[in-house]
């Protein structure tokens, strides 16, 4: 018989009394069309930690951060960060919101015509109160710490793939979020890189103090950055656990990702 201990049950699951919730979703649903994406997913999030989510490919892991973001609106369910619901609160005050939540696309999209400082610049332009001499020191911190303190005057196409991760990252880390949603962070790298991604990930955790939300199908990704892991499956979290937890569960479904 199998065993369901890591499976995930909204009414029991996730319980960790005392932990402050950075985020909790409460029964989201969305829908394109006929396709359900999204059907009642629960999930929270908990300060400083670092939740990675697996689940097939158009199992609506990308939707659920573009929903965080509010890239795009649900169809019923809300989204509470910071305790508040993003979907109530006025346009002033999303913007706030915003600001603490850094987003690293699937593509580390850059400017071409940029170079990298002017790239890393271009998010503070609008934030009027900051003096020169703290941009530069904020681009000269992130740039340090994602290592590529050197690159600062090169141009995005003189970047390899995992350099161009690492400076959308610095971008990120520049605006000093409390949550980063990273969306398969490593896809496209190859396995050495890939892994200096992931350390950084984790790198940045800590220096930082950011909570973050990773999306990736990179087993190696997930066993080193996740201090916990969801599952999504018909568009609910299916299964919760640790890395070693889930890899080890012998529920079928789940087992069939960690082979
Ligand atoms: N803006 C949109 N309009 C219509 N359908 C969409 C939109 N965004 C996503 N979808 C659909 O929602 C489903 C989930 O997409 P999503 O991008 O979240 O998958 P995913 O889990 O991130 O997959 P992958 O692992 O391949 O990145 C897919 O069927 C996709 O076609
Ligand atoms: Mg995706």
């Amino acid at each position: 018989m199998e065993s369901i201990s890591n499976i995930y049950i909204p009414s029991e699951g996730l319980q960790l009394p005392g932990d402050e919730r950075v985020v909790e979703i409460k029964d989201l649903h969305i829908a394109f069309g006929s396709t359900k994406v999204l059907r009642g997913l629960n999930l929270v999030l908990h300060k400083g930690e670092n939740l990675v989510v697996m689940g097939k490919s158009g199992s609506g892991k990308s939707v659920l951060i573009k929903c965080m973001v509010r890239l795009l609106d649900a169809d019923k369910g809300s989204i509470e960060m910071f305790g508040k619901d993003i979907e109530q609160v006025d346009r002033d005050e999303l913007n706030e919101m915003r600001k603490k939540m850094g987003f690293l696309f699937q593509s580390a999209a850059l400017y071409d015509s940029m170079t990298v400082k002017e790239n890393l610049e271009f998010p503070l332009r609008n934030e009027k109160n900051l003096a020169e001499a703290e941009i530069n020191k904020r681009i000269t911190e992130a740039l340090e710490n994602v290592g590529l303190r050197e690159a600062a005057n090169k141009m995005p196409s003189e970047l390899s793939g995992g350099m161009r991760k690492r400076i959308g990252l610095a971008r990120t880390l520049i605006m000093k979020p409390q949550i980063i949603l990273y969306d398969e962070p490593t896809t496209g790298l190859d396995p050495v890189t890939a892994r200096e991604i992931s350390e950084l990930i984790v790198k940045v955790q800590s220096k930082y103090e950011t909570s973050g939300i990773i999306i990736t199908h990179d087993l190696e990704c997930a066993r080193i950055t996740s201090n916990r892991v969801v599952m999504l499956k018909d568009g609910k979290c299916y299964a919760e656990g640790t890395f070693d937890e889930l890899r080890g569960s012998d529920n079928k479904w789940v087992h069939s990702f960690f082979e």
